[in-house]
């Protein structure tokens, strides 16, 4: 099953941070030749804004998502690491 990364598109995610997340996840991806391997998915508001910007991959949800923190998680993503 492919890796799968659910990204919070609720306006309170987006405006923290997530619209640049979004961004550096599809350059990655897609830098790395793994756009077809990894499904990435959006969502509406999860209820956790004051948290956010929110993210989860294959079922695990992260906090207050940075750039660096989105780099060690996708590297970890494309390494098959990100368990659930
Ligand atoms: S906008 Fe993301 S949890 Fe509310």
């Amino acid at each position: 099953m492919k890796p799968r990364i659910k990204i919070c598109m609720g306006s309170s995610c987006f405006r923290r941070g997530n619209r640049m997340n979004l961004e550096f996840i599809e350059a990655y991806l897609e830098e790395h030749g793994c756009t077809a391997e990894v499904e990435l998915v959006g969502s509406r508001c999860e209820e956790k804004c004051r948290k956010g910007p929110n993210l989860e991959i294959n079922g695990r949800m992260y906090h207050e998502v940075s750039r660096e923190m989105l780099a060690d998680l996708l590297g970890q993503v494309i390494r098959g690491e990100s368990g659930e």
